[in-house]
């Protein structure tokens, strides 16, 4: 087999990138380890930021988001008791955000590969990357117990945390930074009607809780768990207890309970690889970093690392531009640093990562100052709706 650009990885980053290059005329073949299904039966987050609806608006892909979704103009940050709204759009001259969960988009996107005629296979396992620091790189897997090989331009290594591209980056050259912080989310999905309209980040003093939603009748609701607990042990009524526990009063007046159609514990992980290329491989999404859930910069991440690739390589193919090869793991990394350091900030605010009562004031008064300020506020808004895509421009 033979094509332009290889993509390892059929998640969000790896099918983005498949349908923005398909749309650009460039050829590609994507690899996935995991069936079609058991990548829709994975439940992430949820948000996505403004500049990445617009630009799958652009791509063609928004009909059900545009229909589905939900724009919200706002979110609120409650400590002890006390609630403050970030006002998005009036911060932000007129952002947004939009509640739309990661499945349906893979979804979208899965259909707008098929319909497009982009090959997609699944099952492809054994993936391993060959000569990524030559010219001519090729790719060796196998399906239905056959060994494959797939020559191509390009490998775009956008198969998540757990994949190998990143492990095809020499140790000398790479550097890897991470942070693990003490404890865990622990959410439900339920089919209940959303306790607030918007989403709601607590700081209480038992540990934080958010109020999220997937639509108006399915709510999606997390308590911070410490870093022993595990999923059998938080029967529904548990959940529910602890949780209205961290709610203020009011929240927890108006809180709808229902059984839980999924749970499941994340953990809090900020984590970057650098460099994100290396030869003719490119990183893309959680294959080169992480961020912990609170602000929902994961999947926007992924999405910003496509439309960064996806530009470089219709510059490269239309335009004879190779020079500006190089500079794709520049450019990604102040994008994904700056998000590392706002998802960071958050996390910090937020959870109870220790019982120390110096770290709780210096929460306390971070959260005054940021949510009492102009300034501070607007700082929040602009990188909750999302900071500009990373330009590879001079
Ligand atoms: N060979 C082929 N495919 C692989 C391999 C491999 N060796 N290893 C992993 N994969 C596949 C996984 O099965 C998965 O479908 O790569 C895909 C990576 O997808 P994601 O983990 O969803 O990563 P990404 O596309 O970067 O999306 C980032 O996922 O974890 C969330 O918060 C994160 O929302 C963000 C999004």
């Amino acid at each position: 087999m033979k094509t332009q650009v290889a993509i390892i990885g059929a998640g969000p980053a790896g099918l983005l990138l498949g349908h923005l290059l398909s749309r650009a005329g460039i050829d590609n073949v994507i690899l996935e380890r995991r069936t079609a299904d058991h990548v829709l039966g994975r439940i992430r987050s949820g948000v996505i930021e403004q500049g990445a609806t617009d630009l799958l608006r652009a791509a063609g892909l928004a009909r059900r988001m545009d229909a589905e979704g939900a724009v919200h103009d706002g979110f609120s940050m409650v400590f002890a008791g006390e609630r403050r709204r970030v006002d998005l759009k009036a911060l932000t001259g007129g952002k947004s955000v939009t509640v739309y969960g990661q499945t349906e988009l893979t979804r979208d996107l899965m259909e707008a590969r098929a319909a497009g005629g982009g090959e997609t296979v699944y099952e492809a396992l054994d993936v391993e990357l060959h000569a990524v620091d030559g010219d001519e790189p090729w790719v060796t897997f196998t399906r239905d117990g056959d060994g494959q090989r797939l020559d191509c331009d390009y490998v775009a290594g956008c198969d998540g945390f757990h994949g190998i591209s990143r492990t095809c980056i020499p140790q000398d050259t790479a550097r890897e930074y991470e942070r693990d912080y003490p404890g865990g989310w622990l959410g439900i999905l339920s089919d209940a009607p959303p306790v607030t309209r918007e989403a709601t980040y607590v700081n209480h003093e038992r540990g934080f809780a958010l109020c999220g939603m997937r639509s108006a009748t399915r709510s999606r609701y997390y308590i911070q768990v410490s870093q022993e607990e595990r999923v059998a042990d938080w029967p529904d009524d548990r959940f529910w207890e602890e949780f209205s526990l961290r709610l203020p009063e009011e929240t927890r007046a108006r809180l709808v309970t229902g059984p839980s159609v999924e749970k499941s514990i994340a953990p809090l992980r900020s984590f970057v690889s650098e460099p994100m290329q290396y030869g003719r491989l490119f990183l893309a999404g959680d294959a080169a970093h992480i961020v912990p859930p609170t602000a929902s910069k994961g999947l926007n991440l992924a999405i910003g690392d496509a439309a960064t690739l996806s530009g470089l390589l219709a510059s490269v193919y239309r335009d004879g531009r190779a020079d500006l090869v190089p500079r794709y793991s520049e450019a990604c990394l102040k994008r994904v640093w700056s998000v590392e350091w706002f998802s960071w900030w958050m996390t910090n605010l937020l959870h109870k990562f220790s019982g120390n009562a110096f770290e709780r004031r210096m929460q306390r008064a971070g959260f005054d100052y940021f949510t009492g300020s102009e300034a501070g506020l607007r700082t929040i808004a602009e990188h909750y709706v999302g900071l500009p895509f990373a330009s590879l421009d001079e």
